[in-house]
């Protein structure tokens, strides 16, 4: 059977190829829509990446509902331009699509899908979770709707906004806070094992041999772009795919303390009521492998 999935994103160089790979998985993945949030950019730029990317990706069937303009309580900072650029994208142009993001709102786009899948749903979150904490906050009732959540966001230590705190639970820790307590089980893919997940240009190269030439050489531009980061969001969605990632159980709360430790994701992994399966070991053979699958059906 497939997964059912949204993906809710801040596109994002590397939310770019967590997209790539959501639509390319179509035999795992049933991507119900991809709902976009701030953080890399504005919800309008991450918003019409997303069109973009999907249209790349050939999957205009794939709706997109644009999120929150906001944190919940706080506006966006400045957009992360040293690590996505000014477009979002690693300052990379790819075909813009006339297609426009649906009229539904972000949060009531999850629900309604939530709905429909009768407890099936999994939200693969990969920017500020702000979307499916508003989701929450409107039905309340969704958290009995939702199988699980797939996040990239976290860290069992230390941080890349503070060195207590990684960007997406950072940005909106509020939020965070309210997904770690929601009762919805979660499956946490933290710096911790995505900052170990690197894939190099050589490895690219390798891998992506026989590609779509014009993907092939945009995902290039993007990891040049990133010169030698991890691809944060894909090492998330890609653990669905192949078992790369070791996962342990614990009870995660999110810091709330107003000073420097806000946003940190601590891990209590002798708890007897876990909350959170905290990934803490990646195998790359199998994080490249997943990538090749990938890239195997952009030809
Ligand atoms: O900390 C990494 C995360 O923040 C990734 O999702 C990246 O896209 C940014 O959103
Ligand atoms: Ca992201």
């Amino acid at each position: 059977m497939r997964y059912p999935i949204i993906i809710d994103t801040d596109p994002g160089v590397d939310d770019f190829f967590c997209i790539a790979i959501g639509a390319a998985y179509s035999d795992i993945f049933d991507l119900k829509a991809v709902t976009t949030i701030g953080g890399n950019n504005a919800t309008e730029v991450t918003t019409r990446n997303a069109l973009d990317i999907l249209h790349l990706c050939k999957r205009d069937d794939v709706p997109v509902a644009a999120g929150e303009t906001s944190y919940l309580e706080e506006e966006f900072g400045e957009p992360g331009v040293a690590f996505h650029g000014l477009n979002g994208l690693g300052n990379v142009e790819i075909p813009h699509t006339d297609k426009k993001a649906i009229d539904l709102k972000a949060c009531d786009k999850i629900y309604e899908v939530a709905k429909e899948c009768n407890g099936e749903l999994i939200l693969v979150t990969v920017g500020p979770t702000t979307n499916v904490a508003k989701a929450i906050l409107k039905y309340p009732d969704i958290t009995k709707m939702i199988k699980k959540i797939v996040m990239m966001g976290g860290s069992t230590d230390k941080g890349n906004i503070t060195p207590y705190a990684e960007a997406n639970i950072y940005h909106d820790y509020k939020a965070a806070n309210i997904l770690f307590k929601s009762g919805i089980p979660i499956d946490m893919i933290g710096l911790n094992v995505t900052l170990k997940s690197v894939m190099p240009r050589e490895v690219f190269d390798v891998i992506s041999e026989g590609s779509n030439p014009y993907i092939r050489e945009v995902m290039q531009k993007l990891i040049d772009f990133r010169n030698g980061e991890a691809m944060h969001d894909a090492v998330a969605i890609g653990s669905m795919i192949e078992d790369y990632l070791t996962f342990e159980d614990a009870f995660v709360y999110i810091e709330l303390n107003g000073e420097e430790r806000n946003g940190q994701t601590v891990c209590d992994f002798n708890s007897k009521t876990p909350n959170t399966r905290v990934a803490t070991a990646v195998n790359l053979d199998g994080y490249y492998k997943m990538m090749k699958g990938m890239l195997e059906v952009y030809r």
